[in-house]
């Protein structure tokens, strides 16, 4: 239970500070997309998922997964909500897929992969004013997979020199090797419109005025008034075993893509579907400091034991392995 005592130990080191920060372990690796093709089997790319368990093809909007789930791979029980992004592969010479393994946050304990989950009231030390809750239903995504440039300052990247290092971040991939692998860092719009649970592109209810790292926020606008958490995601990938400049391209560009054949890394994106139990977010976005109405916390061992089995029947390692991108098919022509 060191990891417990290590996180709020940390909250409970500085009460002004205004976020929540949690190791959740991976749930599930495989093509589905609940949020953006619901009931596709498989879907258009391969996702990470963390989590509650209720996650599947369809997570009907009307079915409150924060009732549902019977497990969680957070260290809070009371969030079983899920959240995802895409998968990093690394694209050798010949032009196979390799998996990029991820790792947890050092400070988190030993959680089998997984990511880094915040939920901020407006930065790291700000937490005057009312934050309101996600309801059940509630999902959103953040970013794009056809993006081809820089749009969103909360989307990044850190070249990790250790498994410490948070800065400087980059809207594209590193350009040389990263001694510790990657960081891909996503920060969710925090201001809502009062009304919808989602909308047509899962975006148009929520606005960001983030500005990117874990500095305050600006004001939200009087179409999307109300202040919701921050959510942020930190995915650590463990790209050391690619980091042989002599596998890389012979012209000198990185080799990570994600799932869906994007090597610059603007198309970077995340999923996030709110379960939290009962009112357990907004009591705890009520209190000062944030964990003083005692959150539920669970061991690591059980958190990484909620596990949901794939529903695609797919190898998701590599790419001899079909279907998983465009290029595959390509892949496979330029071996036979
Ligand atoms: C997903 O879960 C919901 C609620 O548990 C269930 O009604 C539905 O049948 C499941 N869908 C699939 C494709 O498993
Ligand atoms: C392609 O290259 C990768 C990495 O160098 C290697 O692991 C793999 O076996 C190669 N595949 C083929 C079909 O040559
Ligand atoms: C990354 O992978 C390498 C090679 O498999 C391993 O030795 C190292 O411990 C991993 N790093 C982390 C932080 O898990």
């Amino acid at each position: 239970m060191k990891w417990i005592s290590v996180a709020l130990g940390l909250a409970l080191a500085a009460p002004s500070q205004a976020y929540l920060r949690f190791g959740c372990a991976t749930l599930s690796v495989q093509r589905l997309d609940p949020l953006v093709e619901p009931g596709k089997v498989p879907s258009a790319h391969v996702h990470q998922i963390v989590g509650g368990n209720a996650f599947n093809a369809t997570m009907d909007p009307k079915i409150d997964i924060g009732n549902k789930a019977t497990c969680t791979t957070c260290s809070f029980t009371e969030d079983l909500s899920n959240y995802w992004t895409a998968v990093m592969y690394f694209k050798a010479r010949n032009g196979s897929y390799h998996r990029v393994p991820q790792y947890p946050n050092a400070l988190l304990g030993n959680l089998v992969g997984g990511m880094t989950v915040y939920y901020l009231q407006q930065d790291f030390n700000t937490n005057k004013q009312k934050v309101t809750s996600f309801k059940p239903g509630f999902r959103m995504t953040v970013g794009s997979p056809t993006s081809t440039k820089d749009g969103n300052p909360g989307l990044r990247y850190t070249c990790l020199q250790d498994v410490m290092t948070r800065f400087p971040e980059t809207a594209d991939f590193p350009k040389s090797p990263c001694p510790a692998g990657i960081m891909a860092i996503h920060h969710f719009p925090a201001c809502w419109d009062g009304k919808n649970l989602d909308s047509p592109n899962h975006q148009d209810h929520m606005y960001s005025t983030g500005k990117g790292g874990f500095v305050a926020a600006g004001a939200c606008p009087s179409s999307h008034p109300v202040r919701m958490p921050q959510v942020a995601l930190e995915t650590m990938w463990n790209t050391t075993m690619f980091n042989d400049k002599s596998l890389w391209p012979a012209d000198g560009s990185q080799p990570f893509v994600w799932s869906y054949d994007d090597s610059k890394g603007y198309g970077t994106h995340a999923d996030y579907v709110f379960g939290w139990k009962g009112d357990a977010l907004q009591r705890t976005m009520d209190s000062t400091p944030l964990l003083s109405n005692g959150l539920k916390t669970q061991s690591v061992a059980e958190a990484n034991k909620c596990n949901v089995k794939s529903s695609v029947n797919e190898p998701i390692d590599g790419c001899e392995l079909m279907g998983l991108f465009l290029c595959c098919d390509n892949s496979r022509r330029n071996m036979n």
